[in-house]
């Protein structure tokens, strides 16, 4: 059925057997090749994976007019899906899933519209995990409900940040159940790892610790576990990788499942994204051609700049004036948002004790300087705003557009 929807013949597909191996990654497959998806069942189980995958589903008995009206809504659906989306999606086949986030409504506590934030920065260990991990910390500690997500399918490190002994790689989990339709909120409370944090939980999805695991985290599914995380969390904070490069141009399988698509998806998906460089002369350079590569595959997004581990020993005197200068000069036009000191006493006490700056080094340059990063949104909740569009965020967040 696949093969023959890929040769572009197809508009909607009826899958008439029970819908087991319907996942999200293959409807996304196939509604990537524009082909609507139909389900005949008559069990309880699949109508419930069905709708959370959001697809349409009759009982087999429907007679064909309403199969026929069905099938119509289908192909309706993704056409409005299609001109929907202001842009193509970069991280798997085609764009996110648009997932309905299906529990939302009914079982799911209120708080909704939860915020993501994304850790990304180029290669280099500039430290996205620092930061991801640590802004979370902050956020949790205000008694705000919030889930820190591993999604580096390169180098997962958040387990051994937080010192916990987790092989179980929580993400992987939570997409093999979204990809089934079977992730609920109880399913994503049970795999998530609980931190406590000044008598708060930390709720944490360990990452995929061995680099070979990388495809379990599927970006369609990815976009469902955030859909649904959203609706249990105040702030979702997500330790990215660093690669954007799309690498369907080197593969023949355009569906193949790709290495970056996970990163991708995030990026796509969250509300704000710091963009984080090491402050010396190799990794300012570095941020600066990833920004350019991040404006080519999520244009809409404004990421905000954060240089990291900021010395003196390694810019000169003022370094954050002569990173500022620099910056002029050569960057891109997205401004600096955010100075991090270089504070090694305290990111390797940190890591030593395998816990977060606020408990290891709560007076530290570092920690105060992390835990100002979070004061704006933090604020945003107790206002109880909600959530920004993308497009709010676009222009809020220092909107100042990469040159194309
Ligand atoms: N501001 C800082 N000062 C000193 N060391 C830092 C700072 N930020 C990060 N580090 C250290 O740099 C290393 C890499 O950081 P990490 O967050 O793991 O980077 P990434 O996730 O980008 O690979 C870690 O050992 C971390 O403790
Ligand atoms: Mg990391």
């Amino acid at each position: 059925m696949i093969a023959a929807c890929q040769t572009g013949i197809a508009r909607a597909a009826i899958i008439a057997f029970d819908a087991e191996e319907l996942t999200a990654s293959l409807v996304e497959r196939l509604r990537t090749a524009d082909v609507a998806v139909v389900a005949l069942t008559d069990d309880d189980d699949a109508r419930e994976r069905l709708r959370a995958l959001g697809v349409r589903h009759l009982a087999s008995s429907a007679p064909s007019v309403v199969l026929a009206d069905e099938v119509a809504a289908a192909v309706a659906d993704l056409e409005s899906q299609r001109t929907g989306s202001l842009i193509g999606s970069f991280a798997d086949t085609s764009r996110a899933l648009a997932p309905q986030a299906p529990s939302r409504s009914e079982e799911v506590e209120p708080d909704g519209n939860g915020i993501v934030f994304a850790a990304w920065g180029p290669t280099g260990a500039p430290g996205r995990t620092t930061v991801a991990v640590n802004v979370a910390a902050e956020l949790a500690a205000t008694g705000s409900r919030v889930l820190l997500i591993d999604a580096d399918t390169y180098g997962a490190s958040v387990a051994a940040f937080l010192g916990l002994l987790d092989e179980s790689a929580g993400i992987a989990q939570a997409c093999r159940l979204a990809d089934q339709g079977v992730l609920n909120a109880a399913a994503l409370e049970r795999i998530c790892t609980k931190v406590a944090l000044d008598g708060h939980a930390l709720f944490v999805l360990t990452g995929v610790t061995r680099a070979d695991r990388w495809a379990e985290v599927r970006p369609s599914a990815l976009g469902l576990v955030l859909a649904l995380a959203r609706s249990m969390f105040n702030f979702i904070v997500i330790d990215c990788a660093f690669g954007l490069e799309a690498d369907e141009e080197l593969s023949f399988d355009t569906l193949a499942p790709r290495r970056n698509g996970a990163t991708l998806r995030c990026l796509e998906l969250a509300d704000e994204v710091y963009a984080i460089g090491s402050a010396d002369s190799v990794g300012v350079p570095r941020l600066v051609r990833a920004l350019t590569e991040l404006d080519e595959v999520v244009p809409t997004l404004t990421p905000r700049v954060v240089f990291n581990k900021v010395r003196a020993a390694s810019v000169g005197r003022s370094p954050e004036r002569q990173l500022r200068e620099a910056w002029e000069r050569f960057g891109p036009s997205v401004p600096i948002s955010t100075f991090l000191p270089a504070d090694f006493e305290a990111a390797d006490d940190a890591l030593l004790k395998g816990s977060t700056l606020r408990e290891a080094a709560a007076a530290s340059p570092l920690r105060q300087a992390i835990a100002s990063l979070v004061d704006a949104p933090i604020e945003q909740r107790r206002r109880g705003s909600t959530r920004p569009t993308s497009n709010e965020m676009k222009f809020s967040s220092n909107g100042v557009r990469l040159p194309q």
